[in-house]
């Protein structure tokens, strides 16, 4: 079925949603799917921007047949890599085989190394432009978002900026493709979670590259997952200057691991001091239950973190490692810090904490708390000492 929609006059979304996966890159919950979007440009040359994930290349390369129209293929510009956008290459270089595929240096190997593609390679730098009629395109590096072959494709006159996964979305676009007709509250969970997982980690390049194209005018970014952003293009652009600058606002992130309930009654003692002392947002997260992409996400969004957790033969609980490792991976900046343990009968998990906040640099604000299974009247205090401690932090 020939799915593709005109986006502007000579240019064509040809994207597929993908409601069949579960975890992104084997690893990142997908509750509303996700799409991969893929352009056309039709003028003396034809171009293609990006492919979709194999699994939907039937489909995609129905709606790419039905817009040529019976022409071929002439440039297919890779602005990204990854399989999720390039697993439908090969079978579109097969049945258009005179296609020349544009990248930059660090896009060949890699198209090489995954599809051992070597031939009708057109390499562009920063600045390059590429005629192909009325239009001419021109090419910008955005190295590091998220992988470092990344670049996006200008177009000049229509003033549309193929971002690449810059400006992305996890979630499926349901009947609508442009952001002033899809449901923006649905998806604005999707939207900062994208971010927050798979940009995330890249806040210095993405400042790099939101200067390097803040000077562009700009009627429509067209990013690879998501929708095209044509009516709320300063709210996105706001927001990536928000995230990427790792600014928060008041709130506290509580993340505990619990076996028998001990050490989640201290994150809930915490939670409630918080709240009588005037924090409204307050996110308390079950590490065993909650992925730590919705507690990545809400760290983004709330300078205040404080984690829990019980002891675990001699260490920490696993899903609080896996937390902790998560964390330290992305390098997220600017937090304020504050930890409590349960050690039960050996302890553990305080000098893990201890080790993580080290490394992460956060700034610790109170003293830890270390529980020996219920709590005692000592514990409802200390908790409530770390609950003021991060609140005058918060307000000072
Ligand atoms: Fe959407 Fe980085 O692939």
């Amino acid at each position: 079925m020939n799915t593709a929609i005109e986006i502007k006059k000579g240019i064509y979304w040809i994207g597929v949603n993908d409601r069949r996966t579960h975890i992104f890159e084997n690893y990142w919950p997908l509750p509303k799917g996700v799409a991969y979007n893929s352009y056309v440009i039709i003028d003396e040359k034809v171009v293609v921007l990006d492919t979709v994930e194999r699994s939907h290349m039937d489909q995609y390369l129905e709606s790419l047949e039905a817009v040529l129209q019976g022409r071929k293929v002439d440039y297919l510009i890779i602005n990204h890599v990854e399989p999720d956008h390039t697993g439908s290459i090969k079978a579109l270089l097969s049945q258009y085989p005179e296609t020349t595929v544009v990248g930059n240096a660090k896009t060949f190997p890699m198209l090489r190394n995954y599809y051992g593609i070597e031939q009708n390679l057109l390499e562009v730098k920063e600045g390059d432009t590429l005629n192909i009629g009325a239009r001419t395109l021109t090419f910008a590096m955005a190295p590091m978002l998220h992988w470092p072959e990344t670049m996006v494709t200008y177009l000049p006159g229509d003033n549309v900026l193929f971002s690449a996964d810059i400006f992305g979305a996890f979630g499926t676009l349901d009947g609508s493709i442009f952001d002033d007709q899809v449901d923006l509250d649905y998806l604005e969970e999707e939207i900062s979670r994208y971010y927050s997982n798979i940009v995330g980690k890249y806040g210095v390049p993405a400042q790099t590259a939101l200067r390097k194209l803040g000077s562009l005018p700009i009627d429509m970014i067209c990013a690879l997952h998501g929708p095209i952003w044509r009516t709320h293009i300063a709210d996105i652009l706001a927001k990536y200057d928000k995230w990427s600058k790792y600014e928060t606002d008041e709130g506290v992130v509580i993340a505990f691991s619990s076996m028998y309930g001990h050490t989640e009654q201290m994150a809930d003692c915490i939670g409630r001091f918080l709240a009588e002392m005037g924090i409204k947002k307050i996110r308390i997260h079950d590490t065993s239950k909650t992925h730590p992409s919705y507690i990545i996400n809400d760290i983004f969004r709330y300078k205040g973190v404080i984690l829990g957790s019980s002891a675990y033969n001699g260490g920490i609980f696993p899903t609080m490692e896996t937390l902790l490792n998560e964390l330290e991976n992305m390098c997220i900046k600017n937090h304020y810090l504050a930890y409590f343990a349960n050690k039960t009968w050996g302890g553990g998990a305080l000098p893990c904490f201890k080790a993580f906040a080290e490394k992460i640099k956060w700034e610790v604000v109170a003293e830890p708390n270390e529980a020996t299974g219920a709590m005692s009247l000592s514990d409802v205090e200390q908790c409530r000492n770390i609950a003021r401690a991060m609140v005058e932090k918060l307000r000072s």
